[in-house]
C-alpha cells in the first residue's frame, strides 16, 4: 500500500486529529525553514538570536530588524498544505493545529483563531519589553525602512521585540494551556514539516503517542520522532496532504490511469 493510503488508514477511525506544524509546512510559500537544506540555521547562528543577546545588544536588535523587514512572510500565501488542514477541520476531524511558526498561514488560509495554537507566538504583533504596548509589526517595520534601525517605544523608550519565542525565551502561558488540553483531548496526531527536535513543543506529539494514539509523521526526510510514528510520508506537504485529506474525506482521488502495456 502506498504511505499516503497507509496514513489515510492509520487516522481513519480518529475524529480528533491534533496536527502538529512546522516551518516545513510553509516553504512552499517562500519562507525557509531552519534546519533543512536552505533553512535560517545553515545561514545565521541560531546562537546569535537567543533572547538575553536581543536583551543586551543593540546589534543583535539592528540585525534582528533587519531580516523581519526584509522578510517575505507578510507576502507570503498559504499553500496547499494549509489549505488541505482547513478542509480536515471542515469535515469534522482536526481538533485543533499547534504550530511552531510565526507567518499566520494557517489563520490566513482559512483556520479560526480558536483552531490554532501558535507556540511560538507570531510576527504580526509586536510588544515592548518594558511596558507591555502591543502594536502591529507592520507599523514597527516601516520606521525600520525609514531609518530607526533598532526602533523603541514610543511610550516608554522601552526595547520593542515581535511577539516571537526566541531561544532561551519563556513560551506564551496561554499557548501552552490550551496546547496541553488539545494533546489530552487528541485521538491522533498529524506532523508536518518539522524535524521535531525543539522542545518543550516536541512534547505534545509525544505526548499523544504516549496516549496510545497513532502519530503520522509529513516530512522530507529525517525527524526525531520517526521510531515513535505509525506512517511517515517521506515527501512535499503541498504534494502529500491533500492527497491524505481527500483519502480521509472518503473521496478517493481519481487514482492516474494506469498505463496498460
Ligand atoms: N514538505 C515537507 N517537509 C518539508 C518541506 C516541504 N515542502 N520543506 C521543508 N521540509 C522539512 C525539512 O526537511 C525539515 O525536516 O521540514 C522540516 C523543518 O524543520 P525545521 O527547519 O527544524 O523547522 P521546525 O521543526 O519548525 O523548527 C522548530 O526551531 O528554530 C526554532 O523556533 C524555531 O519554530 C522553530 C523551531
Amino acid at each position: 500500500m502506498d504511505p499516503v493510503s497507509s496514513a489515510a488508514q492509520a487516522l481513519a477511525g480518529c475524529r480528533r486529529i491534533l496536527a502538529f506544524t512546522g516551518a516545513g509546512i510553509s516553504t512552499e510559500s517562500g519562507i525557509p525553514d531552519f534546519r533543512g537544506p536552505e533553512g535560517l540555521w545553515t545561514k545565521v547562528d541560531p546562537e546569535e538570536f537567543t533572547y538575553s543577546r536581543y536583551l543586551e545588544s543593540s546589534e543583535t536588535r539592528r540585525t534582528s530588524w533587519r531580516m523581519r523587514a526584509e522578510s517575505r512572510v507578510f507576502e507570503a500565501e498559504p499553500n496547499p498544505a494549509h489549505r488541505a488542514i482547513v478542509d480536515l477541520w471542515g469535515i469534522g476531524r482536526l481538533l485543533a493545529c499547534i504550530t511552531q511558526n510565526i507567518d499566520g498561514l494557517h489563520q490566513r488560509a482559512g483556520l479560526p483563531d480558536e483552531a490554532v495554537i501558535e507556540l511560538h507566538g507570531n510576527a504580526r504583533e509586536t510588544v515592548c519589553i518594558a511596558c507591555g504596548d502591543r502594536q502591529a509589526t507592520a507599523s514597527v517595520i516601516e520606521r525600520v525602512v525609514s531609518g530607526e534601525s533598532d526602533p523603541t517605544c514610543r511610550d516608554c523608550g522601552g526595547i520593542l521585540k515581535a511577539a516571537v519565542v526566541f531561544f532561551g525565551e519563556a513560551m506564551p502561558r496561554e499557548e501552552l494551556m490550551r496546547a496541553a488540553l488539545a494533546t489530552s483531548e487528541a485521538d491522533a496526531v498529524l506532523a508536518v514539516g518539522s524535524t521535531l527536535s525543539v522542545f518543550p513543543a516536541a512534547s505534545f506529539p509525544i505526548e499523544v503517542v504516549e496516549g496510545g494514539h497513532p502519530m503520522v509523521i509529513v516530512n522530507r526526510g529525517p525527524t526525531e520522532l520517526d521510531d515513535l510514528a505509525t506512517v511517515i510520508v517521506d515527501g512535499a506537504a503541498g504534494e502529500i496532504l491533500p492527497m491524505l485529506v481527500a483519502e480521509l474525506a472518503g473521496r478517493l482521488l481519481p487514482r492516474r490511469r494506469r498505463r496498460t502495456k
